[in-house]
């Protein structure tokens, strides 16, 4: 047989392994961005997560403004207290915390309607945890 025949022989179950570890490890990334974002059944959740990544999850999801982010049931329970239409309003007009904490209005998307708006609170209500 061929030197580099044998050398390849030798060399394949090691490129299927590593293969077969690139594909798991997208795959695993692919279901973790999954769970990140759950989908729901609901219309109304759909047509919130159609549009909460987009405009909602760079603030929500990432410790960057100040903003109560969905990983933290705690900081939500008092929000949450307010009630809906109270966090509707807020989401829409926007909100200054007393600690000078930031939500623009729509989120700073002055594309979104009002009802997507409140479709992504109600989104972003149903994935804190
Ligand atoms: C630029 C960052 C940023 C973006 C983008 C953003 N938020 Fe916020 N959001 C905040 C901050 C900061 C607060 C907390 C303000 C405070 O201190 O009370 C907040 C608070 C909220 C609250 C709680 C309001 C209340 O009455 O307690 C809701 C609901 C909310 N955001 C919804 C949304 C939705 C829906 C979107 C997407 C359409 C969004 N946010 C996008 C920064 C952001």
């Amino acid at each position: 047989m061929n030197r580099f025949v044998v050398r390849f022989l030798r060399t394949a179950p090691l490129a299927g392994a590593l293969a077969a570890a690139v594909i798991f490890a997208s795959l695993a990334a692919a279901l973790a961005g999954a769970q990140k974002f759950p989908e729901f059944p609901d219309v109304r959740l759909k047509q919130g997560r159609a549009i909460w990544p987009g405009t909602c999850e760079a603030c929500h999801a990432n410790d960057v403004a100040g903003a109560p982010l969905v990983a933290s049931k705690a900081s939500w329970a008092p929000r949450l207290a307010k009630g809906k239409e109270v966090l509707y309003k807020s989401a829409l007009g926007g909100l200054t915390g007393p600690k000078g904490t930031q939500m623009p209005p729509r989120g700073g998307n002055e594309k979104l309607t009002d009802d997507q708006v409140k479709a992504a609170v109600d989104y972003m209500m149903a994935i804190v945890k």
